[in-house]
């Protein structure tokens, strides 16, 4: 699902960075990376965060980009490259089954990819013990669905048009974790102490309704496929439907459509 969408995540890579910026800097003044830590970021996709980490850490420190989809790494690889960080590598990494060595790192960082697991609380697991004593670890999640209208009104609208819950039960899709005690007892329950989760707002601005549908939709890993495969009137029933649905937020300025984060920190017992 998330290699399909790879090209368009490298493509929208500095739109997302700099959408996430406050999120990001939050993040790294959590973790605090040092000349020489060895940071690993998880679910990195283009890897900005992990980028950013890796001018942190110099000279002798490293940072490992990871993801579980393959075209993914490449283009974090190739991002990392293109921007001559000799101090970043990337691999092939699934986050409930962390292919690392026990205390490897002093810091590990996601953005955007916890909420996908299968079992959060294996992921959490994996990452406290990936961790090296003392390690610190940040974490962003979506917080709830209703402060997250960028997205949610377009989940809303396939709801309503498919006529079945989208994401379907039992599928973790990006607001799984939007509850704050939630995603502070997933860390908890991983040994992981001085947790705290705070809100952080990440708002969308766009210039116009085909900017937000055709970003939003290629970027939506598990939904692009779907809405590409929908005969051609469904689709134009679903754009109906959420034109309407982002009426609210629309003005003379394009569209500004709400959006808050989970940020979350804890650091391993030494
Ligand atoms: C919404 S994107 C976020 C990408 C990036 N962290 C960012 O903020 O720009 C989610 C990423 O999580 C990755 N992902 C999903 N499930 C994963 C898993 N089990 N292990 C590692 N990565 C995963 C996807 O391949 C995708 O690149």
């Amino acid at each position: 699902m998330w290699d399909s969408v790879a090209d368009s995540w490298a493509m929208h890579a500095l739109f997302v960075d700099n959408r996430h910026r406050p999120a990001s800097a939050r993040m790294l003044q959590r973790v605090d990376p040092r000349p020489g830590d060895r940071v690993l970021e998880l679910a990195s996709g283009p890897g900005g965060l992990g980028l950013e980490a890796a001018t942190l850490v110099v000279p002798d420190g490293e940072v490992v980009l990871s993801d579980v989809a393959p075209q993914m790494v490449a283009v974090e690889e190739a991002r990392a490259r293109s921007m001559r960080r000799d101090n970043v590598r990337a691999m092939v990494l699934d986050l409930e089954e962390i292919a690392q060595p026990d205390g490897s790192f002093e810091v590990v960082l996601c953005r955007d990819g916890l909420q996908f697991a299968l079992d959060p609380h294996r992921a959490a697991a994996e990452i406290a013990r990936v961790l090296h004593p003392g390690g610190r670890v940040a974490v962003a999640v979506w917080g709830p669905r209703h402060l997250n209208p960028w997205l949610g009104v377009l989940f809303d609208v396939l709801t309503a048009q498919l006529g079945m819950p989208v994401p379907p039960p039992g599928v973790p899709g990006p607001f799984s974790l939007g509850d704050g005690d939630r995603l502070d007892g997933v860390l908890r329950s991983a040994g992981l102490e001085a947790v705290r989760v705070v809100e952080q707002p990440l708002p969308l601005h766009v210039s116009s309704f085909d900017e937000w549908w055709a970003m939003t939709s290629a970027l939506a890993g598990p939904l692009a496929s779907v809405l590409s495969s929908l005969p051609d009137d469904v689709q134009h029933g679903l754009r109906a439907a959420a034109y309407e649905a982002v009426g609210p937020y629309m003005s003379m300025n394009g569209i500004d459509l709400p959006g808050v984060a989970l940020i979350a920190d804890g650091r391993k017992p030494r």
